[in-house]
Formats: C-alpha cells, structure tokens, sequence
C-alpha cells in the first residue's frame, strides 16, 4: 500500500484529534500504510520514534480530546534547506510519499515548498548514497493534501477552520457566565478574545452574546471610537439596561493602526463614564477543552476527503486543502488559498481596510 503520514504543525486547535483519527482510519481501510509524524516539522526532521506507524486502535478514544495527541510544534529546522534534506531522507527510507497537513497558512505554505524541492532533494540524497537509484525512481513523486486547524478563522477558501467552532462555544459560555455577575454589580466587563489578525471569534461572539461594541483588525475602529462608544453606552445604561459586554480582539486596532487594547479601552470608560469597570482576558481557555459536535465532524469529513485526495492523486495533480463551502467537502489548490490569505494581511498592512473587509468577507 502507499505510505501517508499524517501531522499537526503550528497552535493546536480543537478537532484536530478528530481528523487525524480520520486519516489513519480512513488511510488504513483504503490500503495505505499510516505514520503519525510527532511534534510537526521538527519530529519530520529529527525522524526516528518521531515517525510512527498507526493502526486502527492507535486513535482510539481520542475524538473529544482537545489539543493534539500527536503534539504540534512551530519547526526553523524546517525553514532550512539542510532540515527539509533530512525530512526527506526519513520520509523516503520509511515509504512515505503522502503526507496530511493539519495547520494554518504557514505550515501549508512550509508543505508546497517541500513538494517543489522534493526532486532536487532526492538527487542531493542519491549523490551522497542515502538513497538507492531505485528509490530516487519509486518515490520520486510527493503528494501532499492540507486542511486547516486554527481557532482564528482566518483561512480563505474554507467557510470554517477546523476548531473555531468549538473556541466560540468557549468564548460564549465564558461571556455568558460574566453577565450574570456583571449583571448584580452594574459593570461593563472588557472582554479580550484570540484572533491575532482576524476578527471573525470577536465578530461572531458579538453578535452571540449581544454586545455593545467589538474592536476588531480588519475594519478598524475610526478615531473618534471613545465618543462613539461612550455615547453608545449612555444610551444603553439610560435605557435601562445594567450591564455592557465590550470585546476586543487581542490584534484591534483604529483607523491610523494603533492598537485598541482591553486596558485602553477600560481607560476610556472609567475616565469618562466612571461606570465600575473590569477586563477578562480569555487567552489559551479558547484553544483548549472538548471540540464541539460540528468541529469533531469537520475533523472526520476533512480528515477522509484529504485521504481519498492522496489516493486518487496522479503525478500531475497540485497540493490541495481540503475545505468546507456551504455544506460540502471540496479540494482547492493549496497556494492559491494560500495567496488570497496572505492578500489579507497586504491589504491590512497597507491600510487597506475596504479591501481587506472585502476579501475577509469572500473568504
Ligand atoms: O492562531 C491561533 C492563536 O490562538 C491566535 O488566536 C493567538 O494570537 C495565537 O495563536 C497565540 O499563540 P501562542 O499559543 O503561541 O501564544
């Protein structure tokens, strides 16, 4: 059978266990041989127990595990040309010519430029006799299939990432039992969620948890935010209602860039309002826990289309990501993704904020 390995790269997300258990399921009952590769790019470099071979019962019980079992890691052995020679060479002398990508945009991109290295690598692995003539022949094709773990959302051309779902949940309980106590003291609580470039968790938990206000990145708050905001709080406390819920994403920023931080923005209520303030800052409570029923399916749909993906791949076809439109499980060209998600960070960092609401809104 073929050799595909499948590994998690970069911050972990809920789900994730979901779609490994899916590749090595689905891998083994299509006939492939199955490895884990622990600890991302760097267990792919350093290889020896690193590269394991799964089975059936190897990814028992761990469906509603948060996190994932098979470790993650951000790799700059991998960003060297001598880390990924070495990957190679542990990759070839164990068959495996296939490889599943859990991770976000870099890990995807660190996985295309394997694939466009791989024949040069092989022939530098020939001339210094690591590998035979015949294998430099068998496995002289690498095929790659991605899907996108990350809490953030900030992937384009998949309509949800795999854990985003679940740190809403997250995010919505925690704001949920905030209100009750905000509620008895009259308070405006500051809530600080994750989502360093990408302001769909602070969008959405808004909108969940009837917010007053949410500062995000990708359409920054114009620079008179603190009139706009005191005035939308009078207006609400004068309406009778006794709480504020105020979420800022830990990347918000106004108009001319600057940061909107949780303490800028207490800082503004207090000194104008003087309305009994407090900030939570959610942090890594967001990325961990139980994923939730809709992240675990994700997790198993694209775990098995990025399988049968490699499975069906000619030497002709492109890396793919295995994505999510509407309610169907589709394969995209991996860089093309790629591209039009780094196009967002341009925009931002050009300040181009109809743009980069634009091609968010697309994503
Ligand atoms: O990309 C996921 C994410 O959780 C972001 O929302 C956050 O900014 C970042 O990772 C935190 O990274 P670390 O876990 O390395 O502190």
């Amino acid at each position: 059978g073929k050799g595909l390995a499948v590994f998690t790269s970069g911050g972990d997300s809920q789900g994730m266990n979901a779609a490994v258990r899916s590749v090595v399921r689905m891998g083994i009952y299509l006939g492939a041989k199955v490895y884990f590769i622990r600890e991302g790019y760097q267990g792919m470099v350093d290889g020896g127990d690193n590269i394991e071979e799964a089975n059936w019962s190897s990814v028992s019980s761990i469906i509603h595990k948060g996190g994932t079992i098979i470790g993650s890691a951000r790799c700059m052995d991998f960003k060297q040309r001598e880390g990924r020679l070495k990957a190679a060479f542990n990759l070839i002398s164990r068959g495996i010519t296939n490889l599943v990508v859990i991770g976000g945009d870099g890990s995807l991109t660190g996985a295309n430029l394997f694939r466009q290295e791989w024949s040069s690598l092989l022939d530098e692995l020939l001339k210094t006799n690591k590998i035979t003539k015949d294998q430099r022949e068998k496995y002289k094709y690498l095929h790659i299939a991605g899907m996108v773990g990350s809490i953030d959302n900030d992937f384009c051309g998949t309509d949800m990432t795999i854990g985003t779902d679940s740190a809403l949940h997250r995010i919505i309980e925690a704001i949920d039992a905030i209100v009750s106590t905000a509620y008895s003291h009259q308070r405006t609580f500051i809530m600080e969620v994750m989502g360093r470039h990408c302001g769909f968790l602070a969008v959405y938990t808004a909108l969940c948890t009837d917010a007053t206000y949410s500062f995000i990145c990708e359409d920054p708050a114009p620079l008179n935010w603190d009139q706009k905001l005191c005035e939308k709080l009078i207006e609400e406390r004068k309406s009778g209602q006794r709480l504020n819920i105020i979420i800022v994403a830990e990347g918000a920023i106004d108009r001319e860039g600057k940061p909107i931080t949780a303490e800028l923005v207490k800082k503004v209520v207090v000194d104008n309002l003087q309305q009994d303030t407090r900030i939570t800052v959610l942090g890594h409570v967001q990325r961990g826990g139980s994923p939730s029923a809709f992240d675990r399916i994700l997790g198993c749909r694209m775990g098995a289309e990025a399988v049968m993906a490699l499975m069906e791949a000619t030497p002709e076809t492109e890396p793919c990501v295995v994505s999510l439109d509407g309610n169907q499980a589709v394969r995209l060209p991996l860089m093309e993704c790629v591209r039009r998600t780094k196009a967002v960070s341009q925009a931002m960092a050009d300040k181009n904020w109809d743009l980069a609401v634009q091609l968010r809104g697309r994503s």
